[in-house]
């Protein structure tokens, strides 16, 4: 498949280019970018452009748009009207509405829009959704999710945490991963009980704390915290609860805890999973090496899901919308003190 990516460019740009020039199903050939400089230093031999319809002006089947937020919708409507599949980067949006209005576009034009929920991907958190769904836990019975970081001086760049380019603060930072692995598991959340904050940075819109509750249509809840005032760092961890065990998932480092039992309460079987070379070769290089092999996996599914493949870790479309819905809810909760309740979505090509 031929490829075009939006901001190839920047710090993400950059490493979904180096999963498309890796593939040996895919190929690079544009990318869009206001940076010339930077695109250019990783483009090989595909196009350079600073022009979204120039850009689109060459043959290309599918797009990974990866700028900031705020210019997904502007990017992907013009996508899908060149006749390409497309992949957006998270937060799908920087407004539900603008996500509806994406997942519209996509269904008329009869191409897949999938949105970049790579942490699916991470070892530790694809272990916890496998070892819910194969059973071993017994039946769910609850999720406990937590994701955070010291904040604003985690950025690199200034726009990641201004709301007029990413929608909000903390829950669609590394609050909308945790979200979108919640109800990975969960299967649908209906419904969300939150309660946050702007306390820490007073940035106006972008909340620095967001603790809630979420369910699913059979009543399973998740208690959720998305947190930008977590001095311990960068910290990411999944749990989930069953009838004959439970299973965490968490980064960094990479760690599982598995543990089960032949019924409540009986013998347990514990099992460690530590995972070293990833460690190491973090140590030794970057973060940036584990996020770029869950770019890479998911560019694999994102060529399955367009060729007519189901059986898929990626996320779709509704999986953007519904984790920029919940975090809407939980703000939205937090004013009213109520819970917010939320319809099934349609099911949408992927
Ligand atoms: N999946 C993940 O784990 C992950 C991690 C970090 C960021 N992200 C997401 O990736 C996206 C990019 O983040 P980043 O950290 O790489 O940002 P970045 O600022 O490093 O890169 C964005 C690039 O887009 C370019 N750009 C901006 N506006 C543009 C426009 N109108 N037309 C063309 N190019 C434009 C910029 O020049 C820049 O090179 C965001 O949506 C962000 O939320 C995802």
């Amino acid at each position: 498949m031929r490829f075009g990516v939006i901001g190839g460019g920047g710090k993400v740009g950059q490493l979904r280019v180096q999963t498309i020039h890796e593939n040996v199903d895919t190929q690079l050939v544009a990318i869009l970018d206001l940076s010339e400089d930077s695109a250019r230093a990783v483009a090989g031999d595909a196009e350079v452009f600073t022009d979204l319809d120039q850009f689109l002006s060459v043959e290309m089947d599918a797009v990974i748009i990866s700028t900031p937020p705020h210019f997904h919708e502007e990017a992907c409507l013009k996508a899908l009207a060149a006749g390409c599949h497309v992949l957006v980067e998270k937060p799908f949006s920087s407004s539900a509405e603008s996500c509806r209005r994406m997942i519209d576009a996509g269904q008329k034009a009869n191409r897949h829009v999938a949105v970049g929920f790579n942490m699916r991907y991470y070892p530790a958190f694809a272990y916890v959704k496998d070892a819910v769904t194969s059973g071993k836990i017994g039946q769910l019975t609850h999720v406990r999710a937590f994701g955070g970081h010291e904040g604003t001086v985690h950025f690199t760049h200034d726009w990641e945490y201004r709301v007029p380019m990413t929608g909000g603060g903390a829950t669609w930072d590394i609050g909308i991963h945790v979200t979108d692995i919640v109800r990975h598991i969960l299967g649908e959340v209906t419904s969300v009980y939150g309660v946050s904050s702007e306390t820490v940075w007073n940035l106006e819109g972008s909340e620095d704390n967001a603790i809630a509750i979420f369910r699913n249509p059979e009543g399973i809840a998740a208690t959720y915290q998305a947190t930008w005032g977590d001095w311990r760092g960068y910290q990411f961890v999944i749990e989930a609860h069953g009838t004959h065990g439970m299973v965490r998932g968490s980064y960094a480092p990479m760690r599982n805890l598995l543990i089960t039992m032949p019924e409540p309460g009986g013998k347990q079987t514990v099992t460690k999973v530590n995972y070293f070379g990833i460690e190491v070769r973090e140590k030794l290089k970057s973060w940036k090496t584990t996020c770029t092999i869950s770019f890479a996996e998911e560019l694999c599914d994102f060529l399955k899901v367009c060729g007519g493949g189901t059986s898929v870790r990626s996320a779709d479309a509704n999986a953007g919308l519904r984790s920029i819905e919940i975090a809407d809810a939980i703000k939205q909760s937090s004013l009213t003190n109520k819970a917010v309740e939320l319809p099934i979505l349609h099911p949408v090509r992927a």
